[in-house]
């Protein structure tokens, strides 16, 4: 069965008699008139959609546990869509975790991730009593111990590992150490586990933890990554008789950006994921663990576009046609960071001949702010609202204020309605956290 991420646009995606772009049954150009651009428009519709495929598709397995990847898009409002929704968190720095706390997120539902959680954090996360944390490394194993022991708590624990699987979109490579800063080694489990038993008594390990990669287009690694694990616990169960009965296998699962992009669903992924966890418990006769999966992108990414107005453009003589809008590198950094490629339309011309080959350029004062690069499009005047679909994940998250630039508002849309999220940074804002020492003042 098909799912959201499968698509480039959001499901309630449509043109109007307006003749504009609609997302949840509002206009994108009343939106940007109301709220002014850049904005993020997150529709509800597609983020309910990706959570529901999520639980039918595992509905067999019950010892699923969906934990949404906060570090995708994390507001206090996503966070009461996630808890409506029945997942739980995995959150991986100190602000998230606050972030979830103070909209009131059940925090017994929550994970914490990361590879260098600081003292400050962990106890963040043991005070405010988050279910497990993944343990990423042998100073990490020493901090929560101590951590744990200040506060009096035994705290449950999974090694986050690397299991020698590495899975970028196309690419797919399984070696035995994989040269990655996130976990321990599969060589180094036993070292961590000796540690754990003998000196560290406030830790309590219950299992192992993995991610493979982000934006992924595969099947078969999902069924390796849990092969993997399940030859892990088989093996630790046999040397030390400990019996492992939890398993994170992480996030990943990819979304379509352009035509080029051929994502799987969440439905192949979960049979896949179900298939290898009976063939594997079978194979090294260990009992069925409680599975935790971690989706970021795939839950958010589709539902969110970026609203951008045009304004100044130049035409190289001789070259390419740049059309610069209201925001940039700042809002969406993964254009310049990693090339990411981005689906294109005028929110106000959707239905006009797409006849000029065009370069999105950002406000910023960087050469390599570039939106999206080489774009067919109708042509585009001052004033046009640019929507760049496929925003909604590692957009704002990954925003900065490069340039002293205000970070955009976010809405929710959803039957015609349209709620902000994310209120518009005010210069006041941007300037509360500076500092002018008094000497400076003379
Ligand atoms: C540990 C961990 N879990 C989950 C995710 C979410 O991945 P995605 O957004 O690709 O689903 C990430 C992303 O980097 C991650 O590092």
């Amino acid at each position: 069965m098909k799912t959201a991420n499968q698509d480039i646009k959001p499901i309630t995606t449509r043109i109007n008699d307006n003749g504009n772009i609609e997302i949840g049954g509002c206009d994108l150009i009343e939106l940007a008139n109301k709220y002014a651009t850049p904005l993020y428009v997150f529709d509800e519709e597609t983020i309910r959609s990706m959570t529901k495929s999520y639980k039918d598709a595992f509905k067999s397995y019950p010892n699923m546990r969906m934990m949404f990847a906060s570090k995708a898009f994390m507001t206090k409002s996503i966070c009461k869509i996630m808890a409506q929704e029945g997942f739980g968190l995995d959150l991986c720095s100190g602000g998230e975790i606050y972030t979830a706390y103070s909209a009131g997120f059940d925090m017994s539902k929550t994970l914490f991730n990361g590879n260098n959680k600081s003292y400050e954090e962990l106890e963040l996360a043991v005070k405010l009593g988050i279910e497990t944390i993944s343990c990423d490394n042998f100073f990490e194993l020493a901090l929560l111990n101590n951590v744990a022991m200040a506060n009096d708590k035994q705290v449950n624990i999974l090694l986050r590992i690397t299991p020698g699987i590495e899975c970028h979109t196309h690419e797919y490579i399984q070696t035995g150490h994989l040269d990655s800063k996130f976990g321990f080694d599969l060589t180094q489990i036993d070292e961590a586990i000796e540690i754990i038993k003998d000196e560290y008594k406030n830790l309590k390990l219950i299992g192992l933890h993995a991610h493979i990669g982000s934006q992924i287009f595969e099947k078969q690694v999902y069924f390796d990554e849990v092969e993997v694990i399940f030859k892990e616990i088989k093996r630790i169960k046999d040397k030390f008789g400990i019996n492992l009965n939890t398993v994170n296998l992480g996030g990943g699962l990819g979304i379509k950006y352009t035509e080029k992009d051929k994502p799987i669903s969440v439905y192949e992924i979960a049979e896949t994921i179900i298939n290898s966890i009976k063939i594997n418990t079978e194979k090294y006769g260990i009992e069925k663990p409680i599975v935790y999966i971690e989706p970021g992108r795939s839950i958010i990414g589709t539902a969110g576009v970026t609203l951008y107005t045009a304004g100044s453009s130049k035409q190289v003589p001789n070259g390419r046609r740049y059309q610069a809008v209201d925001g940039g590198m700042s809002d969406n950094p993964r254009p310049s960071l990693y090339q990411a490629e981005y689906t294109v339309e005028i929110a106000n011309k959707p239905n006009e001949t797409e006849t000029e080959l065009v370069t999105i350029s950002g406000k910023h004062c960087e050469s390599g702010d570039i939106l999206a690069k080489d774009v067919l499009l109708p042509v585009i005047e001052e004033g046009d609202v640019i929507c760049f679909y496929d925003t909604g994940a590692y957009g704002y998250s990954m925003s900065t204020n490069y340039n002293r630039v205000l970070k955009p508002a976010a809405v929710l849309v959803n039957n015609g309605k349209s709620d902000i999220i994310i209120n518009r940074q005010t210069y006041e804002q941007l300037c509360e956290s500076d500092v002018i020492p008094d000497r400076l003042n003379g």
